[in-house]
């Protein structure tokens, strides 16, 4: 097992969707899921193509109900491949499988390279032995660029070989089962054509966003005989013949190309698409540039562990965040799917996952982060539109965002275990506004980007505080603000039972991350120079009043509290406990308990059960000194023990039917108990990768908790946090750890080279870099020059507890 390969052995239908997931390769504009070029859809094999930002709405008919949905649109698919053998049948893997006709075959992801390598060797009915080597890159140079080598060796025969290279605009979006009803026919073909000596084309239009979408492939082979073309509407396909000689390879090499009507310095896209197949290198060179291109990439992800298994799928999990968001997505307006580029879970909508991607990208690529950002700058007119209508000031961000910020949540869902169409609640999760502000405040600890807060950063805090400062509702016999009818991160609780309304009151996490938010967006108005500050509230028109209702709201939210531990939300206490050793007992995996329960007839609304981490994601975001901060700063006084009890309360109560959960907990454990932290670190970095998740993974990765494991080892077993402008470290190596290294971006230096081992830690600021640093460690806080360094001892991977005072 290398820290850099991904491989797969054989050929097995049931793994393939999780293999297409995990072998996608992109580039942050486009990506294609690591499908087999020979197979079309066909319920095995789902050859996916998605292009950031490019969505497209239809409407269906669902129990008696018209929905609308917004999809990620299944582009045209540029894979498509095979062969055959003297007129015999094309080859396709499945098939040969069936009929005990492949010797080998072989899957391979190069991570530092992103490379997806295939070597198969199979003997077609009438006994002729074939060898193929397929090396597949989606380029990182060239954001629209694609390109596969194919090396085919008759190894015992000679005659007439066809290749079929084909592009396919027939594709629909039918990549999750859950959604088979609903419309995903998003592509309306356009035109289809050839272009000498070696090119094809076709182009197509979105329904309803009319994004026009251009393919075109160059597709040459060496010793070519002659080249056929063969067309049907949405679809275009070359067979080209070559007389093959017994053990002489021939090469099939496919370059392709990908542009719609929204991208820059073109003209039109299909021209665009061809031009840039007719100018492309060949194979070789493309793949040095691509691989160029990954290295710079790499150089600014520098974190390695002393554990090979564990840095394969932190490897695996950085490569993906790459292929998604990457310095080609700073010029696009694009969101962070949920489920990357790699499927269409969730139809590729953003949520609030972004509070855990962001953070990757904020001391590694910046410009990426910020470009994320402002993703949600740009929908702020949406959002507040929404406050509006809502009956409130300020911008009411919605909880799946997708072309232009409108609320993209289904009101209707569907539980596959009962079969039964429900209401689905989950836009009440308003909580997604806190968390832009969060990602905000964070980016510009991490960066110090002044301006990026000036000119953006501000207004969108300064928008979420307001709504959240309106929406709190004052109940004057508490003297306390509260915020009713809306939902936590925790999925499985959308309302009372018994209670015809939906949405739950004063729920701890959304009402103390208010507070939270309502502080920085008055530290944010006092840290603005004046000028800027008037020129803000001028345009955003915040009076005195308001301003005064924000700083009365974060001092007088209420937070409610049961059993010495903060409540999930107010009444949760009221609940019934689950039994949940029966349930385990009965149906094993439990993670779905919503989905269970509900088609028993009964829900997880009456249970204290939940899906994810809700109140504990307070100390999963904030310190503990800033938890101490905003209970104090809301009268309530120091609780020493509250962090520890309300983990321990929580945790036996979760099922973690998320893979955000388990990630949350392994950074709470961390603190309590370093053994059960290592466990659910395990098992979230595995979360895909062995498809922990049943089945989940080939309808696409899940990024948030991909990033998460990312974020956990620098923040959690590193002890990184970016406060002031100050790096603190507190690192915790887990037992499983000898040695981490980390180099970073911090405050616009570049060059921040970190390594902790069991016994110490060491910064080092290389050379070059502009100023020094100031680093906070053990109540410490050193300066480090360019070329500098600073060393101390640990005990065990952790600082050692403080030297007692001179004894009286
Ligand atoms: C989780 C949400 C998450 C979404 C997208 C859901 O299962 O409950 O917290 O935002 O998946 O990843």
């Amino acid at each position: 097992m290398s820290r850099w390969l991904l491989a797969y052995e054989g050929y097995d239908p049931r793994a393939e969707g999780v293999r297409e997931a995990l072998c996608t390769l992109g580039n942050g504009y486009f990506a294609t899921r690591g499908a087999q070029p020979e197979s079309a859809a066909d319920g095995v094999h789902y050859p996916g193509t998605y292009i950031a930002g490019c969505y497209d709405r239809l409407p269906s008919d669902v129990a008696g109900h018209t929905v609308s949905n917004e999809d990620l649109v299944n582009a045209p698919n540029w894979l498509p491949l095979t062969i055959r053998v003297e007129e015999g049948p094309w080859f396709r893997p499945a098939e040969a499988a069936a009929r005990g006709g492949m010797a080998s075959y072989r899957q391979e992801l190069d991570l530092r390279r992103g490379v997806l390598t295939r070597l198969i060797r199979f003997t077609d009915e009438e006994g002729r032995t074939i060898r193929m080597a397929q090396r597949r890159i989606v380029s990182m140079e060239d954001p629209h660029v694609a390109a596969m080598e194919t090396t085919i060796v008759p190894e015992n025969w000679s005659g007439r070989l066809e290749i079929r290279s084909a592009l396919d605009g027939r594709v629909t979006n039918a990549g999750v089962a859950r959604y088979r009803l609903l419309n995903g026919a998003h592509l309306v073909p356009g035109a289809e054509g050839e272009r000498e000596p070696e090119s094809m084309w076709l182009s197509c239009r979105t329904a309803a966003s009319g994004i026009d979408i251009a393919v075109a492939a160059r597709t040459r082979v060496d010793a070519a005989r002659g080249r056929t073309a063969s067309k049907e509407r949405g679809w275009i396909a070359q067979d080209i013949e070559v007389e093959a000689e017994e053990g002489v390879p021939v090469t099939v090499e496919k370059v392709a190309a990908v542009f719609t009507s929204r991208d820059r310095a073109i003209e039109e896209c299909t021209e665009a698409a061809l031009t840039r197949v007719e100018r492309a290198a060949g194979f070789d060179e493309l793949l040095e540039r691509h691989i160029l291109a990954w290295g710079r990439l790499w150089r600014r992800c520098q974190l390695s562990v002393d554990r090979e298994d564990v840095q394969r799928v932190l490897n695996l999990h950085m490569f993906h965040l790459l292929q998604t968001v990457s310095e080609h997505t700073v010029d696009l307006d694009v969101g962070v799917p949920a489920r990357g580029l790699h499927g269409e879970a969730y139809r590729g909508h953003v949520f609030w996952d972004e509070l855990f991607v962001l953070p990757f990208f904020s001391i590694r690529f910046p410009e990426a982060a910020r470009a994320l950002l402002l993703y949600r700058w740009r929908r702020l007119p949406e959002a507040r539109w929404a406050a509006r209508r809502a009956g409130h000031r300020g911008a009411m961000y919605p909880w799946q965002s997708g072309a232009d910020g409108r609320e993209e949540t289904q009101r209707l869902h569907l539980n596959p275990r009962s079969g039964r169409w429900l209401p689905d609640h989950s836009h009440l999760q308003r909580h997604v506004g806190l968390a832009v502000a969060h990602n905000v405040w964070r980016f510009y600890e991490a960066t110090g980007d002044e301006e990026f807060l000036a000119e953006y950063g501000a207004e969108m805090l300064l928008e979420i505080a307001r709504f959240f400062a309106d929406a709190a509702v004052y109940n004057r016999a508490l003297d306390r603000y509260e915020i009713r009818g809306v939902m936590g991160p925790d999925e499985y609780h959308d309302g009372y039972p018994g209670r015809a309304v939906p949405g739950l009151d004063n729920n701890g996490y959304t009402n103390v991350l208010t507070v939270w938010v309502l502080s920085r967006a008055l530290e944010v108005l006092a840290l603005l120079p004046g000028d800027r500050r008037e020129e803000l509230r001028e345009r955003l028109a915040l009076t005195r009043e308001e301003i005064a209702r924000m700083e009365d709201v974060s001092r007088k939210m209420r937070v409610v509290f049961h059993d010495g531990v903060l409540s999930q939300f107010e009444g949760y206490e009221d609940l019934e406990e689950l039994d949940w050793d029966a349930y385990r007992r009965r149906y094993g995996d439990i993670r779905r308990l919503d989905r269970i329960l509900e088609a028993e007839g009964d829900s997880t609304n009456r249970y204290k059960a939940s899906k994810q981490a809700d109140a504990l994601m307070l100390f999963f975001l904030l310190t503990g000194a800033e938890i101490d901060t905003l209970l104090a700063r809301l009268g309530h006084p120091p609780d020493p023990g509250l962090i520890e009890r309300t983990i321990a309360y929580y945790l036996p109560r979760t099922s973690h039917g998320s893979s955000l959960s388990s990630l949350v907990y392994a950074w709470l454990m961390a603190h309590v108990d370093g053994e059960e932290a290592w466990r659910l670190f395990v098992d979230t970095l595995h979360g895909d990768v062995d498809d922990g998740r049943r089945g989940t993974t080939a309808e696409g990765i899940h990024l948030g908790a991909m990033a998460g494991t990312v974020n956990l080892v620098q923040r959690c077993y590193a002890g990184i946090t970016t406060r002031g402008s100050v790096l603190n470290l507190d690192p915790r190596l887990p037992a499983g750890i000898g040695e981490l290294r980390l180099g970073l971006r911090y405050r616009g230096h570049w060059g921040v080279d970190l390594s902790c081992r069991r016994d110490r830690l060491r910064v080092e600021l290389r050379p070059g870099v502009a100023s020094p640093i100031e680093v906070a460690c053990g109540g410490r806080t050193v300066t480090i020059e360019p070329g500098g360094a600073w060393e101390t001892p640990l005990s065990e991977g952790r600082l050692p507890p403080p030297s007692p005072g001179p004894a009286p």
